[in-house]
């Protein structure tokens, strides 16, 4: 006889029959109550023990942590609190625990000691939630655009290449150090190195993605992206999963509709796939909202949270009008922002991000066209206003709580823009003759995104820190296992 998934029992009424249940032990009260968790759901199976009849040898072996075997018979419980039971009438102990040295007691752990024993987290309710969710939005991102008709693209994950032109690389080199070639400063001698150029862990697979896009019209990627920008936050990750489509013939508007239609689609997902999981992760919010002190807490409910950002429209307005809104605020005008908003061309910072979206507007928002300067040299520059100053047709989607979660653009298909702005920009264009291939045979006008996934996750999860979104989190001094 096969073993039956927790789950599938839970929501049984074959009464009578006998089953094979296997998982880990929760608790054991009273020498008799097992509560048993297989990973298949968050609510555990409550088996009863016959302590008469089971060896005293066993019942000392059965604690929090240990794996069991239990054969018994399936029944409507005869107890208050769960509707079904197994009345075990063979007990196999398959890996012990020992209870003086297993660190997850039945009891209520913070993130932050869970995130020291992370190789053992998934064992706990809330990370089994966060994580069943990761898995059912990761699959929804997938039927939506396999729905669409876009081709999955997978870029490569090692690249020549500085996607962002940002500088926030990891190196890649063999690791036999006696053969790593070198200079005679010490410096590393890339051109004797295995690739016999410099390569690099990919920011971005979006320029990869374009020339798939310039022959299938849509594809989007879905891979890990690596940044090593020192950023310590609870936003920002050294390796994150970002999805990315790109579309030919798509300009600025269809970029947004398109990135507004995924996010409200994965959302709704979530909510009608994962309805136990969400309804946990609520109440795990709620309750840590009562631990604060009165005026902190917010009346956040997740489950009318996300139920609001798929009703609402999420609200378009360019850079230059959020900087007229943002610089006659009262944080801007009472200096309660720490960067303070002077002029038309400063980037935003996250607190006037969440200020639009969490104070303005209360309601996501698509911020577009922002100043040349302070975006990436693959952006479509837009006519200069009305004052002359330069622009770009880009686009960023902020979400309350988050801030940015999704980056993108209308891209510069003109080869001639295209190459000056990579020149001003001092973005070698000798070594990226295979993009500009692109501009050269056939060009088209061409738009996409980057949303990052974590954050995405911790949106729809209520979770306040990208480190408990992702299995294994890397942060600057962090890199465990
Ligand atoms: O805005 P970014 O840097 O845009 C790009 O990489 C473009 N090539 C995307 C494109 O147009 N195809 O990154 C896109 C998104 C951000 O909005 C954010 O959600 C996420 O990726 N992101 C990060 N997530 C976690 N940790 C980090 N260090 C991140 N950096 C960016
Ligand atoms: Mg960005």
């Amino acid at each position: 006889m096969t073993h039956t998934r927790i789950k599938e029992l839970l929501n049984s009424t074959e009464y009578g029959r006998e089953v094979i249940v296997k998982g880990w032990i929760k608790t054991f009260r009273n020498n008799q109550f097992l509560a048993l968790n297989d990973g298949s759901c968050l609510s555990n199976i409550q088996v009863v023990v016959d302590f008469e009849s089971t060896d005293e040898s066993i019942l000392k072996r059965l604690t929090t942590g240990a794996a069991v075997a239990i054969s018994g018979t399936f029944i409507a419980s005869l107890g208050k609190g769960q509707r079904v039971e197994v009345k075990a009438h063979q007990i196999t102990i398959l890996g012990d625990s020992d209870p003086e040295k297993f660190p997850l007691q039945p009891k209520k752990h913070s993130l932050e000691f869970l995130r020291e024993i992370a190789h053992l987290r998934f064992r706990t309710n809330t990370f089994n939630a966060v994580f069943k969710v990761r898995n059912a939005l990761s699959f929804a991102i997938h039927r939506f655009f396999n729905e669409k008709g876009f081709v999955l693209i997978h870029t490569p994950i090692i690249t020549g290449s500085d996607a962002e032109g940002a500088g926030e690389m990891f190196k890649v080199t063999t690791l036999d150090f006696d053969k790593i070639p070198q200079n005679e400063d010490g410096s590393i001698n890339f051109k004797e190195d295995f690739f016999g150029k410099p390569t690099n862990l990919t920011v971005s697979g979006q320029l990869e993605g374009e020339l798939a896009a310039l022959a299938f019209g849509n594809i989007y990627t879905f891979g890990p992206t690596f940044r090593a920008e020192n950023s310590n936050t609870t936003r920002h990750l050294a390796e994150f999963w970002m999805i990315e489509p790109e579309m030919a013939f798509y300009e600025l508007k269809d970029n947004m509709d398109l990135a507004e239609e995924l996010l409200k689609y994965v959302i709704r997902y979530a909510l009608d796939n994962c309805t136990e999981e969400i309804e946990f992760l609520k109440n795990r919010l709620l309750e840590e909202e009562k631990s604060k002190p009165q005026n902190d807490r917010s009346a956040l409910d997740l489950v009318d949270k996300l139920n609001f950002c798929l009703d609402n429209d999420f609200e378009r307005l360019t850079y230059t009008e959020a900087i007229d809104i943002l610089k006659h605020s009262k944080p801007n005008q009472k200096k309660q922002f720490k960067y303070i908003i002077e002029d038309w061309g400063a980037d935003l910072q996250s607190e006037h991000e969440r200020y639009l979206v969490e104070k303005h507007f209360k309601k996501p928002v698509i911020l577009t066209d922002y100043p040349a300067a302070i975006k990436a040299f693959y952006m479509r520059m837009n006519e200069p206003d009305q004052q002359g100053r330069k622009t770009v047709a880009a686009m960023d989607i902020l979400f309350p709580g988050i801030g940015e979660i999704v980056g993108g653009a209308q891209r510069e298909e003109r080869y001639d823009l295209l190459t000056q702005r990579m020149t001003e920009m001092h973005i070698p264009t000798e070594e990226m003759e295979w993009f500009l291939d692109t501009r050269r045979f056939g060009s088209v006008p061409h738009a996409g995104f980057g949303l990052g996934f974590e954050r995405l996750v911790l949106f729809v999860t209520g979770m306040t820190n990208i480190r408990d979104v992702i299995p294994f989190p890397r942060t600057p001094k962090n890199a465990e296992f």
